[in-house]
């Protein structure tokens, strides 16, 4: 049983059926499975964990070099490295069904069957409490036709999205890619398929080059973006989404500290996500959550909720 205190009760936020302690969240693959933060933190006390993205079958993911840090950032060409399904369901469930705090399990497939087949098998298991479904996942096939990146596509969105609710009753977060023309119509296609939130950003495109050899940087020539250089446009996208959507926002990119994590919060954000900064200091998420509370006790606020889209915006 986790004890609950008064600092508890003013952090809870609920997305969808999720009931989360507080609402700092560790983001999608920058904890593992979770074991990977034992001996690092007490990982019991945050919000909710997102696991590393899994697909049904094992991928072995893009050539290294895999991670390249660049000024105020990382890019990562990981290419959805995992052993699949049925290696999360031996391997990984019996640490997290041992977690006190809710599991949300992060999907992807190459085609809608896929999907479905995840959110399917995965919601058979009493520790997966929510499924957040990774739409930036390339080349996705759906009747022949071919989405480039899902999450760039309302219509992709909407079929990944219905398809997933019709087979799982679990809180479903949809998670969202910042490189789109405009996330308000993506956000409000996740909302109308039936997502319960949704989670923005996943990382920007981008690549380095190494002058001396002429060659990418990363072994997959182009990666993701993530850390505190996209701050601000993660900011805008977040704003953005929480004016288009009534169901919850859970917001990322580039928080490192409890001040980055307001900044989202009083744009909307019920909740957020702590990715990046995990690799610079694995207590981030600790200390985002002890500075939260903090700043509300300094600014004499009961609740969370007082916070939450408070952002002041003159005329
Ligand atoms: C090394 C690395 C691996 C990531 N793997 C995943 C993943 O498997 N699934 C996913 O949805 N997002 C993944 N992300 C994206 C993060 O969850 C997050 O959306 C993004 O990094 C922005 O947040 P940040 O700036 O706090 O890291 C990954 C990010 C990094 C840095």
């Amino acid at each position: 049983m986790v004890k609950r205190t008064s600092m508890d009760t003013k952090l809870s936020v609920k997305l969808g059926k999720l009931n989360l302690k507080n609402p700092v969240i560790l983001a999608s693959g920058t904890c593992g499975f979770g074991k990977e933060m034992e001996g690092l933190i007490d990982i019991n006390k945050l919000g909710a964990i997102v696991t590393k993205t899994i697909t049904l079958d094992k991928r072995e993911g893009n050539p290294p070099p895999r991670v390249v840090e660049t000024p105020g950032g990382l890019l990562n060409s990981i290419g959805l490295d995992n052993d699949g399904l049925k290696n999360f369901l031996f391997e990984k469930i019996p640490y997290l069904e041992k977690l006190k705090m809710p599991v949300i399990v992060s999907i992807a497939g190459n085609d809608i069957r896929e999907f479905k087949k995840l959110a399917k098998e995965l919601s058979a298991i009493p520790c997966v409490n929510a499924i957040e479904v990774n739409l930036s996942c390339p080349n996705i096939i759906h009747k022949n036709a071919k989405f480039s990146l899902p999450a760039q596509d309302t219509k992709a969105v909407g079929k990944i999205i219905s398809g997933v609710r019709k087979m799982t009753t679990r809180t479903l977060f949809a998670k969202l890619s910042p490189n789109v023309t405009d996330i308000k119509e993506i956000a409000k296609a996740a909302e109308g398929a039936g997502a319960d939130a949704v989670s923005l950003i996943n990382t920007y495109p981008g690549m380095l080059v190494d002058i001396k050899t002429m060659k990418p940087r990363l072994g997959g020539v182009t990666g993701g973006l993530s850390g505190p250089c996209i701050k601000p446009l993660a900011l805008k996208c977040v704003r953005d989404a929480t004016g288009a959507v009534k169901i919850p926002v859970v917001g990322m990119g580039g928080i490192m500290c409890a001040d980055d994590a307001i900044e989202f919060i009083l744009c909307g954000a019920s909740a957020i996500q702590v990715g990046t900064a995990n690799f610079v200091n694995p207590r981030a998420g600790l200390e985002i959550l002890e500075g939260i509370g903090k700043y509300l006790g300094r600014n004499k606020m009961k609740n969370i909720k007082s916070l939450i889209g408070k952002l002041k915006v003159e005329g």
